[in-house]
């Protein structure tokens, strides 16, 4: 029974009619708006408004919204400093946050508003477990920003940190840059996390084709907002939940799609954790051999030269959908949020004439190969490899072994770091960072002084979608853990094979074992709030970093 008709929900009736609410409205399905906006970032700075006009939408199809919000932590704010350790930690808290409104609430329906990196797939962890029909609205892309004469985004500005150590340009350059870098609201403005997750969103299904891509500040976001209201009410009227969404067929779409766009390592993280809330067997080794045959098909930074609004301009991720179904790489058998098929999804595809963003299965803009995922001594439960769509590679090279990232990040900055060298920074994983730092500081001044090419990194932390380089991350078992990343010294021998898909310490067994004897746990960071809490539950990179 509603609350409207209940005798025993009159005081429940007070508070509603206290915020304005009618009978009629309590009569109506209600429909839970989480919107992760906060005021402390630009990627979800448009939330209020849409949560606004989904709310619209909402009522226009004959339900009740209630909106409430979540917290967020910005990426690019926090990168490289202690405040990043929150950052993964945010994806957890945004999923219970979620969840918890909804039992709370028992709303009937869901709609969630995502944008920065760990509120996507927060919002999707939150809807597996909520499993009430659902839709989530990517808030968009950032537009590029313009410096002398090139488009720029974030990407620049960290690598700018880079080129000033070695000369190439002065702090008036880099503020210059600063100031000109991310001209408005919107998630970072190119193939990197948040963006990576967003196409997540459509292939996997339960975010509509053609609404995540319009860039945050573009006019046609609002109208597409107040669709996604209608849709909420429409997937209630349906009954599409979830656990009809989330199938294995449908996460074998998500991870074509990151492939396909060459998207962030920071996406194996999430399909895993997602996969683990819906129940879902997907072994990280799946998502590398996925990987490992699907071409790239855009040209997007950081790989190529395009941002995000060059990819809506030329048509979207509707083009590579069609694109991909063209080439028979996506599993049909799947539901999509607003009941279209992927028939029709391709057949609502518009190409700009004259696009050079997307391109073909057959002609792709390089051959396969985003990411691989390798496994050896030094990984024994696997670890990511940024592949990029480069061609395979072997490398042998002394480690320089740093347990934390300010520690590399100076030594690089001093140039105590060289070419041939294997980075190792350690400690920095799930329960030992806590939360996986993104080692953006460290790879930015790798490519900005030249040596992304030359100097591969290797790490229990993880990578931001913006770096790029011969980068290796999520190396598991982390070395607060034990793993035998904790054992590697200085000049020790690390061999990385990609074609082998392998990543191993060369040094034999016995003085392995003699270390192992003689190593102990760090003291961990913090022994009260959050992160004790996160550091006590969470478990390996390998299975997503979920918290239990
Ligand atoms: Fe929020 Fe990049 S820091 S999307």
């Amino acid at each position: 029974m509603n609350i409207a008709d209940d005798p025993d929900r009159a005081p429940a009736r007070s508070h509603l009619y206290a915020m304005g609410l009618t009978d009629d409205d309590m009569r109506r399905p209600t429909v839970g708006i989480a919107s992760t906006w906060t005021g402390t970032m630009p990627c979800n700075l448009t939330h209020r408004d849409l949560a606004r006009h989904v709310a619209t939408g909402v009522r226009r199809a004959g339900g009740t919204p209630m909106e409430f919000n979540t917290v967020a932590v910005s990426d690019n704010l926090t990168m490289g400093t202690p405040g990043m350790r929150a950052s993964l930690v945010s994806r957890e808290v945004i999923a219970d946050s979620i969840e918890l409104m909804g039992r709370a609430h028992a709303f009937d329906a869901l709609v969630c508003i995502v944008g920065c990196d760990k509120t996507v797939p927060a919002a999707m962890m939150a809807m597996a477990r909520l499993d009430i029909p659902a839709v989530l609205l990517y808030s968009g892309s950032m537009m590029p920003g313009r410096w002398r004469d090139r488009d720029v985004t974030i990407q620049d500005m960290w690598e700018a940190l880079g080129e000033r150590a070695v000369g190439r340009l002065g702090q008036e350059d880099v503020d210059d840059l600063a100031r000109n870098a991310c001209p408005g609201a919107g998630t970072c403005a190119a193939q990197y996390t948040a963006n990576t997750m967003g196409a997540v969103a459509d292939f996997m299904g339960l975010a509509p084709f053609g609404v995540g891509d319009i860039p945050a500040v573009a006019a046609e976001k609002q109208g597409a907002a107040e669709r996604v209201g209608e849709i909420a009410l429409d997937v209630l009227a349906r009954d599409v939940r979830p656990s009809r969404i989330l199938t294995a067929d449908a996460l074998h779409n998500a991870i074509v799609s990151v492939a396909a766009m060459g998207g962030s390592t920071n996406a194996v993280l999430h399909l895993l954790a997602v996969a683990r809330e819906a129940g879902l067997d997907l072994a990280i080794d799946e998502i590398g051999a996925i990987c490992r045959r699907i071409p790239i098909v855009t040209g997007l930074k950081p790989s190529g030269p395009h941002t995000a609004v060059d990819l809506w301009r030329a048509g979207g991720t509707s083009l590579v959908a069609s694109r991909l179904r063209d080439a028979g790489l996506l599993r049909e058998n799947v539901t999509l949020v607003d009941g279209r098929s992927w028939a029709d999804v391709a057949a609502d595809a518009r190409e700009t004439p004259g696009q050079d963003v997307v391109a073909s299965v057959a002609e792709p803009v390089k051959g396969p190969g985003a990411l691989a995922v390798l496994r050896g001594s030094l990984a024994p439960d696997g670890c990511v490899l940024k592949l990029g769509g480069r061609a395979d590679f072997r490398r042998e090279g002394p480690a320089r072994v740093f347990d934390s990232e300010e520690e590399c990040f100076e030594a690089i900055q001093g140039g105590h770091v060289r070419a041939g060298d294997v980075v190792i920074v350690r400690y920095e994983g799930p329960a030992g960072g806590p939360g996986m730092r993104e080692m953006l500081s460290i790879t930015g001044a790798l490519v900005g002084q030249g040596l992304g090419d030359s100097v591969a990194l290797v790490t229990d932390g993880r990578f931001s979608g913006v770096s790029h380089g011969l980068v290796i991350g999520h190396v598991a078992p982390e070395a607060y853990q034990g793993g035998p990343i904790a054992l590697v010294r200085d000049g020790d021998t690390v061999a990385v094979d990609s074609g082998a898909e392998t990543l191993d310490l060369l040094v034999d067994e016995e003085e392995l074992e003699r270390r192992r004897a003689a190593w102990t746990r760090p003291e961990r960071l913090a022994e009260r709030g959050v992160f004790s809490k996160y550091v006590a539950t969470v478990g390996s990179a390998s299975d997503g970093a979920v918290t239990v």
